[in-house]
């Protein structure tokens, strides 16, 4: 098979999927072009992509499936027997039927999956009272996904005919998501206003005029917003939120591998 150029497509609004589809991206070692999915203008703009081009496609996993907000983004990137690398990037809980779930849309949408993979990204909701997984993706993470990288390059080198790939997962998925509409808040007395929570808002759900106001129906709880304010203002008060960062915290603390799918 041979590739031209490739595309790293991502929605990474905490950043983790973003660092390590990059990783990824270095151990190929090939011209490559960002399509970043992560900005609210995303939904509005369509995406071509080529059989000599492979794409890197990677979103969170929330509640073990794919986020709706990235499922409707990632519906605007088109292929035409494009072979895809599917990238699941979780909070070191599990990722259930997430990567499936990724496989069964990019293959709606023309590519074909080559390789996927289950990396693992510090959980949104990781803080100083609640951590979990810290810091992640880590040195040994990048360097697995480097390695990974490599690997998808050296599988494809001959290839003709795609075959199937085989992704774990079930189906029917997992029920995910739902729950009442919640948002983080903000200390009035910390915050400065700067504007940065609204700037990072996948779905530009928050704005900042002379107080800040965020829509909590639109808000995916995706935390970007807390983790990139510089005051440490913006911050979770839901106590469904607060509790399932401490039950992740002291449940899932074990340390999970990245498992690669080739
Ligand atoms: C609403 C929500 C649900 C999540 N559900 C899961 C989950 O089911 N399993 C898991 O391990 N991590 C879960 N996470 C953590 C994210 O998958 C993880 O932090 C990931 O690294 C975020 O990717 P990003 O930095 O590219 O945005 C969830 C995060 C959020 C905000």
């Amino acid at each position: 098979m041979n590739i031209s150029k490739i595309k790293l497509v991502y929605y990474s609004p905490t950043g983790t999927g973003k660092r390590t589809v990059e990783a990824i991206r270095k151990g190929m070692d090939l011209d490559y072009d960002v399509i970043d999915l992560t900005p609210p203008d995303a939904e509005f703009k369509s995406h071509s992509l080529a059989k000599d081009e492979l794409a890197v496609i990677a979103a969170p996993v929330y509640s073990g499936r794919i986020p709706a907000v990235a499922v409707n983004r990632i519906k605007k990137v088109k292929g035409d027997g494009t072979p895809a690398v599917l990238v699941a990037v979780y909070g070191n809980r599990a990722f259930e039927d997430a990567l499936l779930e990724l496989k069964d849309i990019t293959e709606e949408l023309g590519f074909k999956a080559v390789a996927g993979a289950a990396f693992i990204g510090q959980h949104s909701f990781d803080s100083e009272d609640s951590p979990i997984a810290t810091g992640r993706p880590d040195g040994e993470d990048i360097s697995k996904a480097m390695d990974f990288g490599a690997k998808v390059m050296e599988k494809i080198k001959g290839m003709g005919e795609i075959p199937d790939l085989e992704i774990p997962g079930n189906h029917p998925y997992r029920k995910g998501g739902g729950g009442d509409p919640r948002s983080p808040e903000t200390d009035p007395d910390s915050c400065i206003l700067c504007g940065m929570c609204a700037r990072v808002c996948p779905t530009g759900c928050v704005e900042v005029t002379d107080i800040v106001e965020t829509e909590k129906e639109r808000c995916t709880a995706c935390t970007a917003c807390v983790q990139n304010c510089p005051t440490g203002a913006r911050h979770w008060e839901h106590e469904g939120i607060l509790k399932a960062a401490k039950w992740l915290s002291t449940e899932h603390g074990v340390r999970r591998e990245p498992e690669v799918f080739l």
